[in-house]
């Protein structure tokens, strides 16, 4: 059985990871219409695993007795300048959500609820392979340094990311 408390700081990140999948959907949506297809693919994975790290804690809540709540979302920026900025954002996101799930494991270890402290581990190193790949893009984009053809590359390659994890 959950405390209110711990209750409450799952459901806010079922919020929080709702909000991540909406942020991909709509850069996403950015990358396919300015054409980059390569970019656009590998953040539609994103909003599936974002929407899948939301699933996970909404019934990992109902399942320890407590009520999983249907989040309202904030609407997520619809417009970027760059592929490098849309990483930008990224990495920082990553970072702030990273930062909330540390937040959630010490409102858990606070309420000596170490059964969420262990379901919580997978998040922990979820985040440090999150940052790890958009620091990585990250850096081959600075490498690029705005050349066309080597960008055109970069887009199709990216649609191998997700196994350099
Ligand atoms: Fe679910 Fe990207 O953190």
């Amino acid at each position: 059985m959950l405390s209110k408390k711990v209750e409450e700081t799952l459901n806010n990140q079922v919020k929080l990871e709702a909000y991540s999948a909406n942020l991909y959907l709509s850069m996403a949506s950015w990358a396919d219409k300015e054409g980059f297809p390569g970019a656009s693919e590998f953040l539609y994975e994103q909003y599936n695993e974002e929407n899948t790290h939301m699933l996970k804690i909404f019934q990992y809540i109902n399942d320890r007795e407590g009520h999983a709540i249907v989040p309202a979302i904030e609407q997520p920026p619809s417009n970027f300048n760059s592929i490098k900025e849309i990483f930008e954002k990224t990495l920082e996101h990553e970072k702030f959500i990273s930062s909330k799930i540390n937040e959630l494991v010490a409102v858990c270890m606070s309420e000596t609820d170490f059964t969420t402290v262990n379901f919580l581990q997978w998040y922990v190193n979820e985040q440090i392979e999150e940052e790890r790949t958009a620091r990585t893009i990250l850096d081959r984009l600075k490498m690029l340094g705005g050349d066309t053809a080597k960008m055109y590359l970069f887009d199709r390659d990216l649609k191998d990311m997700r196994t350099i994890n």
